[in-house]
């Protein structure tokens, strides 16, 4: 929808902006000399070091070093994509952009949007109002202070309580006039059964608002106050809430994370609301599910690392595992912060006190030191427990994109298992790029049928989603494949995002039911992955007749082929910012380091 802002226009915007009006916006400046200073907004300090120049309208900070136009200031204030921040600042100096013909299907999802988010608001502010006044809302109010969280943190997060009756939040709807339809839809009511009303999702629970990045509620998540079960529910997925594509408190945390570079990541909705209280307001929640590349992705826009705080369980360090294979391939740099077994931050916290979690945060190990350490510890000296080991901290080397940082970390692991560092650097490199730079692009796959059944896309892309459709089915069937690829990593060998998950769920059921029953596999999958997966499954034994080596190797180089194209976006992208600031060496960096990733290509 959104067309190219041509070159002139971009100098026109520029031209009808003054930096310094636009910075005085969000903060104080002061005039001294040509310059203008004030506290810089991207980083903690007590005295001014961040400057703006109006001759040159630009800005630079003497002590994060950050700098650039007025598009790489609002870009990095409002975590916005270039185009966004054009967007932004045409709006704001009158400069018209040709909007492209408006698109009625896309009108009307608009539309669409617009009116379930005035009910999910409708809604909130329903909650609210019980939580804060109403004597209805009296359990919510003493659940809340019997954690000790007080009534300023709820509003700040909008918090409100459910009363624990059948036709609460409908009833209120229809009071105002909301469509009973689009509150359906947003799952907040349900049609009652034989005739009767819609009747709540939510009841006796206290409710925290999803926000989405311009502040509008997406969703809802709901804690009981007693034992009950589930402990939590949430809003079902809908048009205006993905749930992979948002994190809980990422609105409210924004200014925080900016300032300190960093943003905590923790697992639970408590979690979060204790840190804040304690102080600390650049956190945000996964909410229980696993980190997706959507989150990792709005994570980048505004932090420059991320301290990863889960639950001091198993789940938790498979959750940090799952989050550091995500974070890695972005260069985002990924540290641990380890609590005591057992414990959330929210418990450590009540237990422990904020100068104990402080230094806990201050200790924070790079996590792909912490995995290799670990790794290799709970291996021992049994040979194939470390072989294996091994194999598996090479496959998240393969990940790191920087050479330099990948090479310092093969001598630590070399240092740390007692190999050869060249031998596991021809390990390293073997499956990372088998075929040199200049020669043609290796054969996928060798049968001729395959080619021929093969979807019509280019060649190699189809080939390679046939090497690991085999790959999935052969995983399901043979246990040793099965294990590979859970042991490696589902991400080492399936590079289309949706197989990858269908993989990782599956092979995960098939190792804890010990099953290749493609039914109980399939259960409880959305529709649409179980064709696929049935289909996949289903097929004669003898169509998979191929190498099982030659199917991971193909599988392996699809997707390093994949991380490399992301890599490389990921750099296109930072040039395209690095032009527009105008740093000049930092482009012929990026500019070497591109032409590097496309060779691989
Ligand atoms: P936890 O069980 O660790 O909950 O789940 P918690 O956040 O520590 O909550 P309290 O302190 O017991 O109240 C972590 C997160 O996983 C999600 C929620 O987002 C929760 O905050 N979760 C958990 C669910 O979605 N459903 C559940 O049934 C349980
Ligand atoms: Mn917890």
């Amino acid at each position: 929808m959104i067309g190219r802002i041509g070159d002139e226009k971009i100098e026109e915007i520029r031209e009808r902006t003054d930096i310094v009006t636009l910075v005085s916006s969000y903060l104080q400046l002061k005039r001294s000399g040509a310059n203008h200073f004030g506290l810089c907004p991207f980083h903690t300090e007590k005295s001014p070091s961040f400057s703006v120049s109006a001759p040159r309208q630009t800005f630079h900070c003497f002590g994060c070093n950050e700098g650039g136009d007025v598009f790489a200031f609002l870009m990095k204030m409002e975590g916005l994509s270039f185009p966004e921040a054009a967007r932004r600042l045409a709006g704001l100096a009158g400069v018209e952009i040709p909007e492209e013909a408006p698109d009625p299907e896309e009108d009307r999802r608009r539309r669409e949007r617009e009116r379930l988010l005035a009910v999910n608001e409708a809604a909130r502010d329903y909650y609210q109002q019980l939580l804060l006044r109403e004597p209805e809302g009296e359990p919510g109010r003493q659940y809340l202070k019997r954690r000790g969280f007080d009534s300023a943190l709820a509003r700040a997060y909008g918090l409100g309580y459910a009363p624990d009756r059948w036709e609460g939040l409908a009833r209120h709807l229809s009071e105002q006039g909301l469509d009973p339809e689009a509150a359906r839809t947003l799952g907040l009511v349900r049609p009652g059964r034989e005739g009767r009303g819609d009747y709540d999702l939510f009841r006796g629970r206290l409710i925290f608002p999803i926000l989405g990045l311009t502040g509008q509620v997406a969703a809802f998540g709901a804690r009981t106050l007693g034992e009950a079960q589930p402990k939590y529910i949430n809003s079902p997925e809908s048009p205006v809430y993905h749930k992979g594509g948002v994190l809980y408190g990422l609105y409210q945390a924004r200014e925080g994370i900016r300032r300190q570079g960093e943003v905590i990541l923790v697992e639970g909705y408590f979690d979060l609301l204790a840190l804040h209280r304690a102080g600390f307001t650049h956190v945000v929640a996964t909410c229980g599910t696993a980190l997706t590349e959507e989150q990792v992705g709005l994570l980048k826009r505004y932090a420059r690392k991320v301290l990863l705080l889960f639950d001091q369980d198993a789940a938790g360090r498979k959750a940090t595992w799952r989050a550091l294979d995500l974070l890695l391939p972005t260069g985002l740099p990924a540290a641990v912060v380890g609590l005591d077994p057992g414990e959330d931050p929210d418990s450590f916290l009540a237990r422990r006190g904020v100068e104990n979690f402080r230094e806990r945060l201050a200790a924070a190990r790079p996590a792909l030191e912490l995995f290799m350490e670990e790794s290799l510890a709970e291996a021992g000296e049994a040979i194939d427990a470390k072989a294996r080991a091994v194999e598996e901290i090479l496959g998240r080397l393969r990940r790191v994109p920087g050479e330099i940082e990948r090479s310092l970390y093969l001598k630590a692991l070399a240092e740390r298992s007692g190999l050869e560092e060249r031998m596991l650097l021809q390990r390293l490199g073997g499956s990372r790029n088998p075929a040199p730079a200049a020669a043609p692009p290796p054969k996928m796959s060798p049968s001729p049928r395959a080619r021929a059944e093969a979807p019509a896309r280019t060649p190699v892309s189809g080939a390679a989603d046939r090497a690991q459709e085999v790959l999935l089915y052969l995983a399901v069937n043979d246990p040793l494949a099965r294990r590979r690829v859970i042991e490696e990593g589902p991400e080492e060998y399936f590079s289309e995002p949706a197989l990858r998950e269908l993989a990782r769920q599956v092979l995960e059921r098939a190792a804890e039911e010990e099953t290749t029953d493609p039914g109980i596999l399939a259960a409880g999958l959305p529709e649409d992955q179980r064709q696929r997966l049935s289909a996949i499954l289903g097929k004669d034994p003898r169509a998979f007749a191929e190498d099982p080596e030659r199917i991971f190797e193909d599988c392996r180089r699809a997707t390093e082929q994949a991380r490399r194209r992301q890599h490389l976006k990921a750099l296109q992208q930072m040039l395209r910012e690095a032009e527009a600031a105008g740093e000049g060496e930092r482009c012929a960096a990026l500019q070497r380091e591109i032409i590097e990733t496309r060779k691989g290509l």
